[in-house]
């Protein structure tokens, strides 16, 4: 990605969820996300073993990914950010990447007890599990790692939440060897 791409993608990003009105709290926290995701799809796009990933689609899907929290801190902001999106007219691609960053994803079943629409949103292209996994590793503004990520997680869900082991698996396969 151009310079000139990531500065203007990022100025838009930041202007829209001020404008929808998401806390600055939240607008650092997007950015860290975003920050950390593009690092992850340039190794994707820089070594062996990984197929190339889309960086923009990363980069504007991460800066966007909490957008509903303007809305809600619920479990259900990725899908309020989902809705807001598509009212946007914001592109699919970056819809499906706010749907499904919680936690590793949120199965149907899963969703169902929490009360949300009965449908899977669970990440499935790398570009969706870039964001969701660097989503894991920022806390707040700030770098934290996957396993303080994981005792959060059991702390919120309980220890044997079928979520806990699906962060650990997304982890693995976004991060491969560099941890
Ligand atoms: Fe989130």
């Amino acid at each position: 990605m151009e310079e000139g791409d990531k500065k203007r993608i990022r100025s838009e990003c930041i202007k829209l969820l001020r404008e929808v009105g998401c806390d600055e709290s939240v607008v650092e926290h997007c950015i860290a996300v975003a920050e950390l995701a593009l690092e992850i799809a340039l190794h994707h796009n820089h070594s062996e073993g990984y197929n190339s990933v889309d960086e923009k689609l990363i980069f504007e899907g991460a800066l966007l990914h909490d957008i509903g929290r303007a809305r809600s801190h619920g479990v259900d902001h990725g899908f309020v950010g989902g809705e807001m999106a598509k009212e946007l007219g914001l592109e699919e691609k970056v819809v499906r990447i706010i749907q499904r960053h919680v936690g590793a994803g949120i199965t149907a079943e899963e969703g169902k007890e929490m009360g949300l629409p009965p449908v899977d949103f669970v990440p499935e292209t790398m570009e969706e599990k870039i964001v969701s996994c660097a989503d894991n590793l920022i806390d707040g503004g700030r770098r934290t790692s996957i396993e303080n990520a994981i005792e959060d997680l059991k702390d919120k869900l309980g220890e044997t939440h079928p979520s806990i082991k699906r962060m650990i698996r997304l982890h693995k396969e976004v991060m491969g060897r560099s941890g």
